[in-house]
């Protein structure tokens, strides 16, 4: 099987925090949909994690958590604001997601971008063993795989990208474009979550590199580089087990009965960014009670969005638009015992994740933009009897598979309260014919499936 063979990851983040408030220096697995994708993977075959803890500074000998060797990156405070805050999420990530925000180009960001991609380079040609494969991962590190292949010729490098790839027309706005395409070139594999992010990459390849042959494989320098979409997915078989254990449908009970028992519920469950579309989606809840297509005694919006990257102005804004939205609707429109959106700032834990997925009626995936978007497929693992309505952004990665969501174009307000609507009323049978072929889709297609084929590609 092909992942017999143990593993190097190196990501930018750990697959674990520092647990809540524990001051003994407890850890826990992070959010976020990387982590989730790969350590069932890790933990099931073994092998080890280049990552940085998430705090700035912290200096830690390498240790094994839940069958995961763990290896910390140290980076500075001055790091941390020009590597991780700026060069990745205030140039590369806007950029990357269609500039939804301005990407801002700083100079002082590139150097220290390179300096720690160089460190995790070196950490990886440090650990790997002899033809061992490495994957590489994410928009943090796109500089890693050529480095590693000067330091370490001997091992499979494969690098995968989870976030979109921009088309040619954004990408040449990047004044470091043509290193960021040679560092990527660097690696043997080269994955993406869609054809059209290959095809972005590979035309970008060929304009600003060397690089020449067709959108999947690549001649650079004298070697062949496979070019791949392998959509990333979720572990099915345990969000179906979790979903089918009794306290959690009790809990999703709970919920539903402290809403209202005859209310439906569309549900939201996002990192607080300002790519997931939370305004719009707000906005077109607001227009459907507007438009009295329905009241606050037949449904409510509940939107559950993790704290994230708050450090990053944009991120701060977002949260004080979301949060004044959710005033002015709540103020609007609810009344006593009828709250028309309930906003819930939080991490949940994994069982009071799929409670909710179990408790919602109509599950709403609408960013502007998103490289896959597994909440999506979370909540289809979790209907195990075959209720409940999908409606899906058709800028997420995911619906390109999903394809029997009711697909949304998150900027058309008047579809999305159509789409809203339409999903409250859904025929029982279509309903029914609809999921059970996500499910069909999402079960045959899962992380393993993902991992496997990405693995596979990298040991031909
Ligand atoms: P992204 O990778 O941009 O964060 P994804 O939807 O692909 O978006 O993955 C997000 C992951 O984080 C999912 O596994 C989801 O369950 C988890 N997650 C998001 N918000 C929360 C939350 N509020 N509580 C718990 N888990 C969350
Ligand atoms: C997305 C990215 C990941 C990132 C995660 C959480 O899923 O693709 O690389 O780890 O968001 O973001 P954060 O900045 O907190 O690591």
């Amino acid at each position: 099987m092909a992942q017999s063979r143990k593993l190097l990851i190196i990501a930018n983040r750990l697959p674990i925090n520092r647990a809540g408030h524990s001051s003994q220096g407890g850890w826990e697995i992070s959010p976020g949909g990387l982590v989730t994708a790969l350590s069932p993977i890790l933990k099931e075959h073994g092998g080890a994690w280049i990552g940085w803890p998430g705090t700035a500074g912290t200096h830690l000998r390498p240790f094994t958590f839940d069958r995961i060797g763990i290896i910390p990156i140290r980076l500075t405070q001055k790091e941390v604001r020009s590597y991780y805050e700026g060069f990745s999420n205030e140039t590369i990530w806007p950029l990357f997601h269609d500039a939804i925000r301005p990407p801002k180009f700083v100079s002082e960001w590139w150097q220290p971008y390179t300096d720690v991609n160089w460190r995790f380079a070196r950490a990886a040609a440090k650990q790997a063993r002899p033809g061992q494969l490495v994957w590489v991962h994410d928009y943090h590190l796109q500089l890693v795989p050529r480095m590693l292949r000067e330091l370490r010729p001997d091992i499979r490098i494969g690098f995968f990208l989870h976030i979109p790839f921009p088309p040619e027309e954004l990408f040449a706005w990047l004044p470091w474009r043509r290193e960021l395409l040679q560092g990527m070139l660097g690696a043997d594999v080269i994955g993406f979550q869609t054809t059209a992010d290959v095809r972005d990459f590979s035309r970008a390849a060929r304009m600003f590199t060397s690089a020449a042959g067709g959108d999947t494989l690549l001649r650079y320098r004298g070697r062949r580089i496979r070019v791949g979409a392998f959509p990333i997915s979720i572990d099915f078989d345990e969000f179906e087990s979790i979903a089918k254990r009794g306290r959690v449908i009790h809990r999703a009970l709970d919920i539903r009965r402290r809403v209202g028992s005859t209310r439906r519920i569309l549900l939201s469950v996002d990192r607080l960014d300002y790519t997931k579309g939370l305004d719009a989606r707000m906005i077109a809840f607001e227009q459907l009670l507007s438009r009295r297509l329905a009241t606050v005694d037949d449904c409510l919006l509940m939107q559950v969005a993790v704290p994230s990257r708050e450090s990053v102005d944009e991120y701060a804004e977002i949260r004080g638009h979301i949060e004044r939205t959710v005033g002015r609707i709540n103020g609007e429109y609810s009344v006593p015992g009828r709250i028309a959106v309930h906003y819930f700032r939080r991490n949940l834990n994994r069982e009071e994740l799929v409670a909710h997925y179990l408790a919602a009626d109509v599950m709403l995936v609408t960013p502007l933009r998103d490289g896959m978007n597994l909440v999506a497929k979370e909540y289809i693992a979790t209907r195990t009897t075959n209720s409940g309505v999908l409606v899906l952004s058709e800028f997420a990665g995911a619906a390109h598979e999903l394809t029997q969501a009711l697909l949304v174009n998150p900027r058309d307000t008047d579809g999305m309260v159509r789409a809203f609507d339409t999903a409250l009323h859904l025929p029982l049978v279509e309903t029914r014919k609809r999921i059970s072929r996500l499910r069909s889709q999402v079960r045959q297609h899962d992380v393993f499936h993902w991992a496997n084929s990405f693995i596979e590609a990298l040991m031909q």
